[in-house]
């Protein structure tokens, strides 16, 4: 200690510091950084966090670089902004870039400073989110950069299914940056700010000769409809910041912890006459699974994933009777409800982080098989197909279904059918659950019938009629005991609450093994 200073003179100095720290890239740079209504990284985290809760941890750390003479170009913080505050109430561990400070890019020093809240939210049990707006690894420093690249994957990797992990990307995310983002469970854009891509425009136009800005080709709207890599394409940082709030609340703070319960005003005994009418008599005919959904949740609030990308399956959170669960469900009114590659990928990842995280899956079956197509089949739908299928089967939280109307094929055993170890299967009276629909089961067992009949179509239409009464309804498998009960689309919203709580100790798990292998 300095003894010829006064305790006065050291706090000064220390808040010197700190306000050195504040400053980042310095007012020109923050000037710009702002044009387009851009949050500084500071500004970000007070909107993410509770007010007051934000506690920053090496504030006053520093690149190491002597390349280029970066010994004489420092900044505290070194461009990332580090530490852990509360979201309503809970805790959480962040980092924020800072785009003012030698573009965000990551640093050996930065990489340091992000593994080090990574590793405190594993051993602590918190989730951790990061904002990223960085021009990727900080070329001066070369391989230190990219070593500390892949420190922050491995952590990534290890806190997988131990915490929630989310990413926000609120400006550049460029080349290897992209996989710390993508390892994560969820990926949170903001529209016209924000692009990921490995590779760029101008590499794009020198290899392939396509071109193509960079909104094209990784903005949120790209990567929410088309990729699918982005969860959650946001207005702005506010909006985004705030969206991420909203989704802490679905979820448990890690893997030991139960999926939360939050007061509702909303009744748990709730008859929704509504439902009696949603789904229309006529198989052919479609209608919005959204409306059962928002009629049966708590309040009518589901909070869904990927709205844009693979829209003939719906995915995301609601609650009951305040229980947070993750929601599945064939959307009848994009390709009649098909499920395709998309499809499944989509819904494989998330009813595979509901089952990491506690989280009790309902899934609403309307599905008349996987999409048909030399497309499908060339890109592999049976491998990902496959991927729903095993999700499904190894998922050990507690899982109730719901036939509202078509389980038709694979797909019907696919969507958490008994025979995947769903506890409580259900089934309204519109069901039909069979090999296929009538018309095709027709054509195939009765082709020579048909032919010889003296007149084909009313034998057809006999026929079909026939194969309708047999087969297009739930009895049958409720003989069997695959469906447990066939109820009053009214009562849905009931006897899923009631299935939840009786549910509520249910200990399942697979046989030990270093880990399955889902097919990829
Ligand atoms: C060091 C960087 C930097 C980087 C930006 N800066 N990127 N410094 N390393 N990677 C600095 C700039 O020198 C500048 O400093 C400040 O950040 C702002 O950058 P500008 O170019 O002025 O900003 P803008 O015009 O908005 O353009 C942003 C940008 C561009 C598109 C991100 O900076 C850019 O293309 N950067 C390089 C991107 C890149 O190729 N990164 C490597 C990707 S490969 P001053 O002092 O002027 O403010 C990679 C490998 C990871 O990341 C591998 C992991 C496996």
């Amino acid at each position: 200690m300095d003894i010829t200073k006064s305790n006065e003179d050291l706090i000064s100095n220390l808040r010197e510091k700190n306000e050195m720290a504040f400053a980042g890239g310095g007012e020109a740079r923050v000037a710009k950084h702002r044009q387009g209504g851009r949050l500084t990284a500071r500004e970000r985290l007070d909107v993410l966090l509770d007010p007051g809760s934000f506690v920053e941890l090496d504030r006053f750390m520093t690149h190491r670089c002597n390349n280029f003479e970066m010994e004489k170009n420092k900044f505290l913080g070194d461009g990332v902004i580090t530490g852990y505050g509360r979201i309503n109430g809970k805790t959480v561990y962040v980092y924020s870039q800072d785009f003012t400070v030698f573009g965000g890019s990551l640093s050996g020093t930065q990489a340091k400073k992000i593994c080090k809240i990574q590793e405190m939210a594993i051993k602590n049990g918190a989730p951790i989110i990061g904002l990223n707006d960085s021009g990727g690894a900080r070329i001066q420093e070369g391989v230190e950069a990219l070593g500390g690249y892949a420190d922050i994957f491995l952590r990534n990797t290890m806190a997988s299914g131990t915490v929630p992990q989310i990413s926000a990307i609120m400006g550049p995310c460029a080349g290897g940056a992209v996989y710390s983002p993508s390892i994560t469970d969820f990926i949170f854009m903001v529209k016209d700010s924000s692009y990921m891509f490995v590779t760029g425009p101008d590499v794009i136009k020198t290899v392939t000769h396509e071109e193509v800005t960079k909104e094209e080709l990784g903005g949120a709207q790209t990567h929410s409809t088309k990729s699918g890599v982005s969860h959650f394409a946001c207005e702005d940082d506010k909006h985004c910041l705030l969206m991420i709030r909203e989704l802490l609340n679905f979820l448990p703070s890690n893997n030991l912890d139960e999926s939360p319960v939050l007061p509702t005003t909303d009744k748990r005994d709730r008859i929704v006459e509504e439902l009696n009418e949603i789904v229309p008599p006529n198989p052919k005919k479609p209608y919005d699974i959204k409306e059962i959904i928002n009629h049966i949740v708590d309040e009518g609030y589901f909070l869904e994933i990927h709205q844009s990308y693979a829209q003939n399956i719906v995915v995301g959170f609601g609650r009951f009777n305040g229980q947070s669960v993750g929601i599945v469900a064939n959307q009848p009114q994009i390709l009649a409800g098909c499920l395709n590659i998309e499809a499944s990928i989509k819904a494989a990842r998330f009813v595979r982080f509901c089952d990491a995280f506690n989280i009790p899956l309902i899934t609403l079956v309307d599905v008349p098989g996987f999409l048909p197509g030399t497309d499908q089949e060339w890109n592999g739908i049976i491998t990902h197909g496959a991927k729903l299928l095993y999700a499904y089967a190894e998922a050990t939280v507690p899982k109730i279904t719901l036939i509202t109307r078509k389980a038709y094929g694979g797909a019907y055993d696919v969507m958490a059918s008994k025979h995947l170890r769903a506890d409580i299967n259900m089934a309204y009276p519109t069901a039909e659950i069979a090999v296929m629909g009538p018309e095709g089961a027709v054509n195939i067992i009765f082709r020579n019938e048909i032919k010889n009949a003296d007149d084909p179509e009313a034998e057809r239409a006999r026929l079909t009629a026939d194969y309708q009464e047999k087969f297009a309804n739930p009895y049958r498998a409720a003989e069997l005991g695959y469906v447990d009960e066939v109820i009053e689309p009214s009562m849905t919203r009931v006897r899923i609450i009631q299935a939840l709580e009786m549910l509520r100790n249910k200990r399942d798990q697979m046989p030990p093994k270093r880990h399955g292998n889902i097919p990829l």
